[in-house]
């Protein structure tokens, strides 16, 4: 996570509603370690105040060209030579339509000019403007021109109305930002992925299930996308938003999940087991409710498919990584399950400390031995993960 602690970035703001966005916008990306500098539009400021801005990045906003904060006046040069990207959040219509023409009649508009690092630019507008047949010209020429274009999203617009034109949320640009940043180990590899717990069904109304919340699963597909990695997500019932760019499939039983495994593997690199499959289904699901009776109640279970099993069995396997949750004799319980699975690394955790945890702690398990991943929040132990993958994969290939 070197490259990323070390990045500055310059955050231009236009004058949007969406503008309040990028407050929360610099708390995360000061949160990862990245030195942000704002500069805004005069327009910018009727929407937020350079004051906030500046109380959140540590630094003097720049707005106007001729300001006394620069003693040569060449803000504009100073201030693009001195970052490793430029992103525009909230982009306005207006300032794309600059942007495309190469207009230079702010501080803003200049120093995007006169760059030579990358630009990514979040539109915000609304859906129709968005829609405008000029807007979509002036998009697809920013995208010719090499501009990583962020969104917009779909939803209620703070005019009112519905559509496209919403900029994404903080959360999305931040995660966009470091997947720009990380070097593209994975570029072209192919990532499947299985995580969060399944649901077994009993009846109409109740199921068997497991505490997994998925966290994990999902923090493991956004690290790979960070690397560039082209990536699957098999899922069973979560309450997480699916990380973008990655291709979500929702399922809800261990038998569906298997189905889609076995149709994805096929064309998969590396297949990451995180799920918490049952073990068990129940051999004769009620299609309706049942009724209580004053007896007890014995349900017949049936074995699940081994998911992992099976894929580490094919003739020509992916890249198998296989996960444990234990509650005692973790290392003891682990090492024998990788060499049961047959698989080249499993990953082990503690149920105690991991069951819907935003951190956790792993011990890996591979050919050479066991490696700790110390505590850390689940993003950057599925970075660390990853990177130990990339080493294992690389390896063999
Ligand atoms: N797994 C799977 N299909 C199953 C059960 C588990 O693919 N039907 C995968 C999990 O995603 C995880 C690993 O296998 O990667 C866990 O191994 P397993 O031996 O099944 O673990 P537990 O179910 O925890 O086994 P036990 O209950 O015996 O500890």
């Amino acid at each position: 996570m070197e490259q990323i602690q070390t990045k500055r970035i310059v955050l231009g703001i236009t004058g949007g509603i969406a503008a309040y966005k990028s407050a929360e916008l610099t708390r995360l990306l000061v949160n990862q370690g990245i030195q942000i500098q704002v500069a805004m539009t005069e327009a910018a400021c009727h929407f937020i105040t350079p004051t906030t801005m500046q109380a959140l990045s540590g630094k003097q906003v720049f707005i106007n060209q001729w300001g006394e904060h620069t003693a040569n006046h060449m803000a504009h040069i100073n201030l693009s030579r001195a970052t490793d990207a430029i992103i525009i959040a909230p982009a306005t219509a207006d300032f794309i339509a600059k942007l495309v023409h190469g207009l230079a009649d702010d501080l803003l508009s200049t120093l995007c000019l006169a760059r030579n690092c990358p630009m990514l630019v979040a539109p915000a507008m609304n859906r129709q403007m968005w829609e405008n047949p000029a807007t979509q010209r002036n998009i697809q020429q920013l995208v010719a021109d090499g501009v990583t274009i962020l969104g917009p999203a779909n939803g209620t617009q703070a005019c009112g109305e519905e559509g496209m034109g919403r900029m994404l949320e903080p959360s999305e640009l931040a995660r966009a930002v470091l997947t720009f940043f990380q070097p593209k180990l994975l570029s072209g590899v192919k990532v499947l992925l299985t995580a969060g717990p399944t649901y077994e069904a009993i009846d109409a109304v109740r199921g068997i299930t497991n505490r997994s919340s998925g966290k994990m699963g999902y923090a493991i597909a956004q690290a790979a996308l960070e690397l560039g990695a082209e990536v699957t997500l098999i899922s069973g019932p979560t309450a997480l938003p699916c990380p973008h760019g990655a291709a979500l499939m929702n399922i809800t039983s261990a038998a569906e999940m298997f189905e889609l495994v076995q149709k994805h593997v096929t064309d998969t690199d590396i297949f990451i087991s995180v799920a918490a499959v049952a073990d068990y289904r129940v051999a004769q699901p009620s299609e309706q409710k049942i009724k209580k009776s004053t007896g007890g109640l014995t349900l017949e279970l049936l074995p699940n498919p081994d998911i992992l099993g099976y894929v580490s069995g094919l003739p020509k396997p992916p890249f198998c990584v296989g996960f444990a949750a234990e509650s005692h004799n973790l290392y003891e319980y682990a090492a024998t399950k990788r060499k049961t699975k047959k698989i080249p690394l499993l990953a082990a955790n503690l149920v105690q400390q991991a069951i819907g945890a935003d951190d956790n702690e792993l011990v890996l398990f591979d050919d050479a031995g066991e490696h700790v991943l110390p505590r850390a929040n689940k993003l950057k132990l599925a970075r660390a993960l990853l990177q130990h993958i990339v080493k294992l994969y690389r390896r063999g290939n």
